[in-house]
């Protein structure tokens, strides 16, 4: 296993990366158990699939609205919808559950000297929530939003704007993503991309390819040769 070279900066996108987003429904004793899994895969699906048609006709909202639509489309289809039981998923999106390895691997990439970022469709305000309700914000250097661009990923304006940022070009950063469109798109930018494929999901057949797949974070510290 080759490790990667020359790398500064670690980013990381967020829900389903950093955050567990199963971790709402899971928590919202409110929901069936048998349709916490439907909910929480048609939220996300329609969360994402919003954030690129709204991307495509140049109508962007931000994620808070974009999540907000996709969680009314779902409760609807599941015909389980009230105000109450939106408020509630709503709010527990704002303190979802970090992955169990995050905290250590942050740790160890930091103390080897990298640079920590998120770089996320998320909103400042919600990104600020789960990040400081997981207890991680000491544990980046960076926290940013697509929302700075007014567009989402996959526009390689927002991986640009990560770029811009850190003041890195693309083959000093390391990108993780547990979303293998976003894995794919970041390699096409040309990011150093470690697809961290916690979902077991088949590989895009679209442009980019990721340097390395692993199942959990814990496996990145090993994948990269600290900086110089
Ligand atoms: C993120 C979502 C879309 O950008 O995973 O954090």
């Amino acid at each position: 296993m080759s490790q990667l070279q020359g790398i500064r900066a670690c980013v990381f996108d967020a829900y389903g990366t950093i955050f567990d987003f199963a971790s709402a429904a899971a928590r919202c004793a409110d929901i069936p158990e048998d349709k916490r899994a439907a909910l929480t895969n048609l939220w996300r699906d329609k969360q994402v699939q919003y954030t690129w048609l709204r991307s495509l006709q140049g109508r962007y909202a931000d994620f808070w609205q974009v999540t907000g639509e996709a969680l009314d489309f779902t409760l609807d289809s599941l015909q389980i919808a009230t105000p109450a039981l939106r408020d509630r998923l709503m709010d527990l999106y704002l303190t979802l559950a970090a992955f169990p390895e995050v905290p250590e691997t942050l740790r160890q990439l930091r103390q080897a000297g990298f640079v920590t970022a998120i770089l996320s469709n998320g909103s400042p305000a919600m990104l600020d929530a789960v990040v400081r309700g997981a207890g991680l914000h000491d544990l980046f250097d960076a926290v940013l939003s697509a929302d700075a661009v007014g567009v989402f990923k996959t526009a390689p304006r927002v991986y640009q704007y990560g770029l811009d940022t850190l003041g890195l070009t693309a083959a000093q950063v390391s990108f993780q993503s547990s979303n293998a469109w976003d894995a794919f798109a970041a390699a096409a930018f040309g990011m150093r991309v470690v697809w961290c494929n916690r979902y077991g999901q088949r590989r895009e057949r679209l442009p980019g390819a990721p340097d390395h797949e692993v199942r959990s974070l814990a496996a990145l510290p090993a994948l990269l040769a600290a900086p110089g």
